[in-house]
């Protein structure tokens, strides 16, 4: 496993990661949450407590918020959001297998 942020995120990431938090599908379960870490935890909460202490964008609604919300978040949403970076997100650009783990990542976090 990759992290490219502090160490204390990682750790703090890692025990969640471990605690269950992890998406259990047929993707390399730990793709979503290292793209989480390294692309998103800037400005958005990616599972509790691991977040920035200073957001770049603080109105980012935490990953746990979206998995909970299918109404205002479905699922074509998340994808159309990994498709097109938003809110000033330094470019990126996701393979369809990556994006698929980020979305079964993000969905996980509503149990
Ligand atoms: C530079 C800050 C920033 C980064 C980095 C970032 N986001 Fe966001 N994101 C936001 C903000 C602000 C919003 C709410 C406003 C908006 O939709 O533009 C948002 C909204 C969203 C939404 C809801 C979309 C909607 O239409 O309501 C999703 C899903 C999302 N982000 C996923 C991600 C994922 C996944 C990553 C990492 C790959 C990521 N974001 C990285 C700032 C960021």
């Amino acid at each position: 496993m990759k992290f490219n942020g502090p160490t204390t995120l990682a750790v703090a990431f890692t025990v969640a990661a471990l605690s269950g938090l992890a998406p259990r599908a047929g993707y390399a379960e730990e793709e979503g949450p290292t793209l989480a870490h390294r692309y998103c935890v800037k400005c958005h909460e990616i599972a509790p407590g691991v977040k920035p202490e200073t957001p770049l964008n603080p109105a980012a609604p935490s990953f746990v918020t979206i998995a909970k919300d299918p109404q205002k978040f479905p699922e074509s949403k998340i994808a159309a959001v990994l498709t097109n970076p938003h809110a000033k997100m330094e470019p990126f650009a996701f393979t369809a297998d990556e994006r698929q783990s980020l979305i079964a990542y993000i969905k996980g976090l509503a149990k």
